[in-house]
This record gives structure tokens, C-alpha cells and sequence, in this order.
């Protein structure tokens, strides 16, 4: 029996190289759960219009429901030659229902319409399923935060010394990039709730079917297309997917970067749990930080991702195009390696035992305070273009005697400026330097204190 859904009009079969080239029934076959859903609210709208007995709407929804459980339990699946998941599982219908039946629940809708609307019912389940272990690597360094309130660290700017910061601070700032990647998520969600069932192949439907009805059923809290020709063409949906996971994955990234240079010897900022670090298979001494550099890694792939599918979708004319079978296993991917990802990034945050003495003994190293001595000035008055240029030669005379700007003596201080009495030392401590940072999103433990309410408040919403 010939399993294909276009059969009619041919005289011959497919050639083997076409068959091949054409399947996509070894990736799209993870849709199978959402195509039966919805074949299922396609049934009822056959129903409602008068295109199924309520005797044969009943058996189809039986037959349906034992197809799930035989798809389900591995009894039932596709195969190359049933080309897709639609054309498998509509065999699998029949196989069960018989044709007579089982041949009515094609009518009205067209692979296009089901694919674009699978497509959606799939990329918004992983979205919450990422967004939920977004919150959790948010949690750990929340936790990170919360474990080390009050420690200093050199905070950098061109990976140079620029000026302390609390360590809190600092893993807060990945907490908020993390934050409005979990954000778009939830945007893109919503953009994402509206349904293409009953699109048809472009124009809809001469059946009166409902498309409304089929949305409500399958969850699109927007309801379906308002464009048909839009519903089976348009793939936004999925650049925009592929680009949030990009970005969750750069900013991941960022995180990995530090951690890897945190993990060195010169640094010695952190050391790696044994359970989150991997061996050399030559040296007995390694411990490599295989996690961050397989998330930085994983990045560079998810931006492929993205590359790929839009180069796939530029320039494509309407309305569907076979282009578009291309469009699954980019995104596929990046959620498959992001679910993969995040659990074991999250467990090696969470288990970082941070360095306290080592971070904040080198928090004013490298003429940090620099700028609150400028800053020091302009309180008495100086303008900060001569203030900016007397803490400078304060570091210059430092460099020359080979000390920190603490340890300038008195007599050192005058001769730079005559603004600067030996009081400028208030300023020339770690502690002071904070706390002065107190406004909005500053470094200052009270500061911090706030952002580290508002993360975890934000956290809660999630
Ligand atoms: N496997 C196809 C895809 O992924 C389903 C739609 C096929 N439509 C068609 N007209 N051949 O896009």
C-alpha cells in the first residue's frame, strides 16, 4: 500500500534518492504527540461542521487516543518511507481506523497548516521547559550572592584592574542578562499564542471549518492567523526562538569566560567542584573546567543556529516553500543543547567555592582607588579635569617607588597637589570606596542589597 499523501496524479513512485532526500521523519518524529493533539481538534471542527457523525467523531478520537499510546510506548513509529510525521501518523490511522474512516480526517487541512502550527505547540513547550532552567542557574548565583554579601573584588574594565566592586555585584549583573533572556522568552511566548490550523496549504478552507475553535482547543491563547497565506509561510517565530537561545547562550558564555580565568592558577579566584570538572588523561594534576569551555563552545553553535535558519528563510517567496522543512533541526538542536547545558552549568555555579581573602586582597590592587581620590577632590571643590590629572600622578609617582597609593607619604601627596593633606587616606580603603557607590544599581552593600530584592522578586514572578 502506498503510504504517500499525494500519490494520485503519479505514474511512478519516488526514486530511492528522492525518498532520501525528502524525509524528515527522523527529526520531526519528536511532533508526533503534538500532531495527534492536533488531529484531534481537527476531528471536533470536522464535526461541528456536519463532515463527521458524532458515532464517527467518537471512534476517531478512540483511534487517535491508541495511536498516542502505541506512539507513546514505541509500538507504532515512522519510517523513512512514510516521508513525515504526518504521512506516518496518518498511516498509523489507518492502520486502526480502516480507511473509510480513517481517510475523512485529512479533509480541510494540509501539512502546512499542521506543521506550522506543531512547530509553534513544540518551540512554546521548550520555551518554558528553558525558561525554567534559566531560573534555576539564576537561583544559583542568587545563592552565590547571597553566600558572599560583603566581598570585595577588583572589578575590570579591558579585563584591567578599574575599580572594587562587591562580588555580589558582579554575579547580579549575569543574574540581570539572564533575567531579560528569560523575559524574552516569556515575549516571544506570547507572540507565538496565535494558530495556523486551518490555514490550509495557503488560502484556508471551503469546509467552514472553525480555525478559532481548533486554536482554543490546542491552547493558542491568541487565537489563529488572522492571514492564512502568513500562517503557512511565516517562520519568524523561529528566527526569533533561535535568536533568544543565542543570546541566553552568549550570556552563558560570558559566565564561562570569567569562570575559566577565575579557575586559573593566577587568578585563584575560584576553585571547580570534582563533580563539575573533568581530568587530563596525561596529567594526574588536571582539573579543567570542561563545563565552561563546552557552554562557551556551545554558544559559537547556537549563533549557527540562527545563521543557518535565517540564511534559509531570506528571500523566500510566498506562501509555503519546501525550503522550510529546513527549519526544525537548527532549533531542535539549540533546544536539545541548551536542556543538555543549563543542568550542568548551573550545578558548577552552584558549587564554586569562591576565594574571599584572594578576591578582596587584590580588590584594591592596581591603583583602584584611583578615581576616589579624583573623586575626593572634586568634593573639595577641584574641578575634575585638574583632579582627574593629580590622581594620575599619584599613580605615576606610585609606579616610580613601586608602592600602593596608600603608602604615599604626606610630603608625597603635597608635592603632587597642594589639595592633597594627608586626610585624602579616608578615601584610600576598599571598604569606603564601596559604600560610597550608594545610589541606584551602585556597588555600595546597601545597593546591592536592593538589586539582590529585586532579582529574587523577579524570580518569584517567573
Ligand atoms: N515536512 C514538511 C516540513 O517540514 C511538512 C510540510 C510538507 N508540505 C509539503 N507541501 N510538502 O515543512
Amino acid at each position: 500500500q502506498d503510504v504517500r499523501l499525494w500519490g494520485g496524479r503519479f505514474a511512478d513512485g519516488p526514486s530511492e534518492a528522492l525518498e532520501k532526500l525528502s524525509a524528515s521523519v527522523h527529526f520531526d518524529w519528536r511532533l508526533a504527540p503534538y500532531d495527534i493533539a492536533g488531529s484531534r481538534a481537527h476531528a471536533r471542527v470536522l464535526h461541528k461542521a456536519g463532515l463527521l457523525t458524532a458515532e464517527e467523531l467518537h471512534q476517531m478520537t478512540a483511534g487517535l487516543d491508541r495511536l498516542e499510546r502505541d506512539v507513546a510506548d514505541g509500538t507504532f513509529t515512522g519510517t523513512i518511507a512514510d516521508e513525515d510525521v504526518h504521512t506516518a501518523l496518518e498511516r498509523g490511522l489507518l492502520e486502526r481506523l480502516g480507511p473509510d474512516l480513517g481517510g475523512k480526517l485529512r479533509a480541510g487541512r494540509s501539512r502546512n497548516d499542521q506543521i506550522a502550527t506543531l512547530f509553534r505547540m513544540y518551540l512554546r513547550d521548550h520555551a518554558r521547559i528553558i525558561g525554567g532552567l534559566l531560573a534555576d542557574l539564576q537561583e544559583a548565583l542568587v545563592g552565590l550572592a547571597e553566600a558572599h554579601p560583603d566581598v570585595a573584588m577588583p572589578g575590570r574594565t579591558h579585563l584591567q584592574h578599574a575599580q572594587p566592586v562587591l562580588f555580589a555585584h558582579h554575579v547580579l549583573a549575569h543574574a540581570q542578562a539572564l533575567s531579560r533572556d528569560a523575559e524574552r522568552l516569556r515575549q516571544w511566548d506570547a507572540r507565538t499564542a496565535v494558530s495556523p490550523y486551518g490555514s490550509g496549504a495557503l488560502a484556508g478552507s471551503s469546509l467552514g471549518l472553525d480555525p478559532e475553535a481548533v486554536a482554543a482547543d490546542l491552547g493558542f491563547e491568541h487565537g489563529s492567523a488572522a492571514n492564512s497565506i502568513d500562517g503557512t509561510a511565516s517562520r519568524d517565530f523561529v528566527a526569533e526562538f533561535a535568536f533568544i537561545t543565542a543570546m541566553t547562550g552568549v550570556d552563558i558564555s560570558k559566565i564561562a569566560e570569567e569562570v575559566i580565568l577565575w579557575n586559573t592558577k593566577e587568578f585563584s579566584f575560584v576553585t571547580l567542584h570534582d563533580a563539575f570538572s573533568t581530568g587530563s588523561s596525561i596529567m594526574p594534576q588536571k582539573k579543567n573546567p570542561d563545563i565552561a569551555e563546552l557552554a562557551r563552545g556551545k554558544s559559537g553553535r547556537l549563533i549557527g543556529n540562527l545563521t543557518g535558519l535565517l540564511a534559509t528563510l531570506k528571500a523566500l517567496p510566498l506562501a509555503y516553500n519546501r525550503d522550510l522543512q529546513e527549519d526544525k533541526e537548527p532549533v531542535f538542536d539549540s533546544c536539545d543543547q541548551l536542556e543538555m547545558l543549563l543542568p550542568a552549568f548551573t550545578g558548577m555555579m552552584a558549587t564554586l567555592t569562591v576565594h574571599r581573602e584572594r578576591l578582596a586582597e587584590l580588590a584594591p590592587a592596581g591603583f583602584s582607588l584611583a578615581t576616589d581620590v579624583a573623586e575626593w577632590l572634586v568634593k573639595r571643590g577641584v574641578p575634575f579635569r585638574v583632579a582627574h590629572e593629580v590622581a594620575g600622578e599619584c599613580v605615576q609617582v606610585c609606579e616610580r617607588e613601586g608602592v600602593e597609593l596608600d603608602e604615599l607619604t604626606d610630603e608625597q601627596f603635597a608635592a603632587i597637589s597642594p589639595h592633597l593633606g594627608p586626610s585624602v587616606r579616608e578615601v584610600l580603603n576598599v571598604p569606603g570606596a564601596l559604600a560610597a557607590r550608594d545610589g541606584r544599581g551602585g556597588t555600595a552593600p546597601s545597593a546591592v542589597a536592593v538589586q539582590l530584592g529585586e532579582v529574587k522578586a523577579d524570580l518569584a514572578k517567573q
